[in-house]
């Protein structure tokens, strides 16, 4: 298959682009570097060995999207381009909605056009709002509270409606529990430009000495150890499961949506341990309020994944611990 990847030059993407091309797929490349730099691009082609297609672009300018899909003859898309910083889409909503629902219109109306009808979207556990039970599974009742949220479950729905429409279409909607951790060369990772939003990030600055301690949302939770719990998943194990959902969707029509995580919660106090095992020094913490909008736990079923695309996560919170450290270390921070 030959596999476009939008936003394929970020993080869950340049991952993605490793195991695509390591099972024997052909990829391209398509981002405009809105969150993310050229240098990646090299980074892949050390890792494979090989060149990487890359098509500079914005997937909102309908008729470069309409050119790269039919220049590179594209079987099917893997979309993961969007913005996604919860806070940042309450302050930006219009920004949030032009990028993630617009822009995926536009994706959709350049590959109906050209009759490619086989695309992954990157959703969100997001969309299942405060747990009504767990582990969460893909028939839990949807709600959002914020913009970003809004846009996963709005561009979940419109695929949904594509699909009835049109029963060529073949869509997987792919929910991300938390992704962490990096290649295992330590040339791909996260690396968020400013302070980071997210756990693993923040607390890979402070094992750097970058940024002072980690401040841990609440302890007074209903959680083993009173902060919030998480199901933590290995970006290569995420980026293994788009695999298996392109194969699917090369034999499957119709839409599902399939959770991608490891089945397992770790709180917040658990990240810090296995960091400070994998650096091997302390990681200082201090104990703040709460943030709002988090939940207490939260983390998959991830049965479906192994029932139909026979994909199961395999690193464990130590592998993605000292993954990102030796990422974080390659790749420091100014
Ligand atoms: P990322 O920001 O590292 O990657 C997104 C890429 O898309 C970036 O390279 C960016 O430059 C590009 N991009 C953004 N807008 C674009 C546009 N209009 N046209 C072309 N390129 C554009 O983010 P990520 O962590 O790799 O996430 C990928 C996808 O997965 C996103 O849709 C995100 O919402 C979703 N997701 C991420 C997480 C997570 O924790 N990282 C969790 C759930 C879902
Ligand atoms: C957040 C987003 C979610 C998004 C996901 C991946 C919110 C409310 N949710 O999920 O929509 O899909 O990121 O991008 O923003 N924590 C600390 N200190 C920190 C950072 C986090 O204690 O500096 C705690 C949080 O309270 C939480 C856990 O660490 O218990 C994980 O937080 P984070 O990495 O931000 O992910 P989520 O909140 O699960």
């Amino acid at each position: 298959m030959r596999i476009l990847l939008t936003g394929g030059a970020g993080f869950i993407g340049s991952h993605t682009a490793v195991e695509i091309v390591q099972s024997g797929h052909d990829v391209v490349i398509f981002d405009n570097f809105s969150n993310s730099d050229a240098s990646v691009l090299e980074r892949l082609e050390r890792i494979l060995g090989r060149p990487v297609t890359f098509e500079e672009g914005d997937i909102r300018d309908y008729s470069r999207m309409r050119e790269v899909l039919q220049k590179h003859n594209i079987d099917a898309v893997v979309h993961f381009a969007g913005l996604k910083a919860v806070g940042e889409s309450v302050e930006k909503p219009l920004e949030y909605y032009d990028n993630n629902i617009t822009g995926t219109l536009t994706l959709l109306r350049a590959m109906r056009d050209l009759g490619i009808k086989r695309l992954i979207f990157s959703s969100s556990a997001t969309v299942y709002g405060t747990p009504q039970y767990l582990p969460l599974d893909e028939n839990h009742p949807l709600s959002v509270t914020n913009p970003y949220g809004r846009t996963k479950l709005q561009v979940e729905e419109i695929l949904s409606d594509l699909c009835v429409s049109d029963p060529e279409w073949s869509v997987v909607c792919l929910r991300y529990f938390n992704p962490i951790g990096a290649h295992e060369s330590g040339l791909i990772g996260e690396n968020p430009r400013g302070i980071p939003n997210n756990l693993l990030p923040y607390v890979a600055r402070v094992a750097a000495g970058i940024l002072p301690a980690v401040q841990v949302f609440g302890n007074d939770y209903d959680t083993p150890d009173g902060t919030g719990v998480r199901d933590y998943i290995h970006v290569v194990d995420l980026a293994k499961g788009h695999v298996n959902a392109a194969e699917y969707c090369s034999c499957h029509k119709g839409w599902i949506a399939i959770n991608l995580g490891t089945g397992v919660g770790y709180s917040v106090l658990d990240i810090i341990h296995a960091y400070e095992k994998a650096c091997g020094k302390p990681v200082p913490y201090k104990i703040v309020a709460r943030r709002p909008g988090d939940v207490a736990s939260n983390w998959a079923n991830p049965q479906r994944a192994l029932e139909l695309l026979g994909w199961k996560a395999q690193y464990n919170l130590q592998d993605m611990c000292e993954h990102s450290w030796n990422f974080q270390k390659n790749c420091p921070v100014e």
